[in-house]
């Protein structure tokens, strides 16, 4: 495990950013996994900078989305398609039959599982970035008894309902269950990028990398990745580096 220290969540954004681009410069054709949420938005802007600027192009990278609300059509502001779009790929030059997300709309859900495990093992990830959840979530594998490798429907907890209900009007808007990435694809990717920034983050950061191997912190788990980088600023940082 390599971990970086940011100044702050702008510099944090640049070196994660700088990641993805070595990625990109070396494999044109990466395939990379992609999240959503708060943190990598300015990951996801210094790309487009890159890109603007004649540095990095998309024309043969893949991505395949970790998760989506179920219900949500891609149309819909808060589905996660939606921010794809609008923070990164309506930005660069990524082609629409590239980009993946689980569809919201299929409510057959394991017609929907089944389908993005066959488009996850056709392409193999090679750099999957994460957010790290309040309860150590990462996709929507929400803390349980047991873990799924492949794909699946989940209830979303309510400390995510409670941490995201700020994208939606009501707490009640906000879709109970969602379709995720599961934990064999992201532990199979070659390469995991954490990323997390602020204090609120720094005790379940501290617990996903130092703390026990357990289901009830999903992000544990990467502690037995072979090949994963955690970029935190001072904030998420605090009880792991000095
Ligand atoms: C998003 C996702 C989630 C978030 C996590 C952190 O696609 O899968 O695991 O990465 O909830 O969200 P933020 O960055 O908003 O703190």
């Amino acid at each position: 495990m390599k971990i970086y220290k940011a100044r702050d969540y702008d510099h944090l954004s640049q070196i994660a950013a700088n990641i993805i681009a070595a990625q990109i410069t070396l494999k044109p054709e990466s395939v990379l996994g992609l999240a959503t949420g708060g943190t990598p938005v300015g990951t996801y802007k210094e790309l487009i900078k890159k890109h603007k600027s004649g540095d990095l192009c998309f024309s043969e990278v893949k991505s395949i989305n970790l998760d989506e609300y179920c219900t949500l059509a891609p149309e819909s502001p808060q589905s996660y398609a939606y921010f794809m779009n609008d923070n990164l790929f309506n930005h660069v030059n990524i082609k629409a039959e590239n980009v993946n997300i689980p569809s919201g709309l299929n409510l057959d859900a394991d017609a929907e599982c089944k389908r993005y495990d066959e488009v996850i093992k056709k392409n193999p990830i090679d750099l999957q970035l994460l957010g790290l959840g309040p309860n150590g979530h990462i996709g929507f594998n929400e803390p349980d008894a047991e873990l799924k490798l492949g794909t699946n429907h989940v209830s979303l907890a309510q400390a995510t309902i409670d941490a995201n209900k700020r994208y939606f009007e009501r707490e009640e808007d906000v879709p109970k269950t969602a379709y995720t990435m599961g934990m064999g694809s992201i532990m199979h990717s070659r390469k995991v990028l954490l990323i997390a920034s602020g204090e609120g983050k720094a005790e379940i950061l501290y617990k996903a990398l130092k703390g026990p191997l357990t289901t009830q912190v999903p992000a544990s788990l990467l502690q037995l990745h072979r090949d994963l980088i955690v970029v935190g600023d001072e904030g998420s940082l605090k009880f792991l580096v000095r």
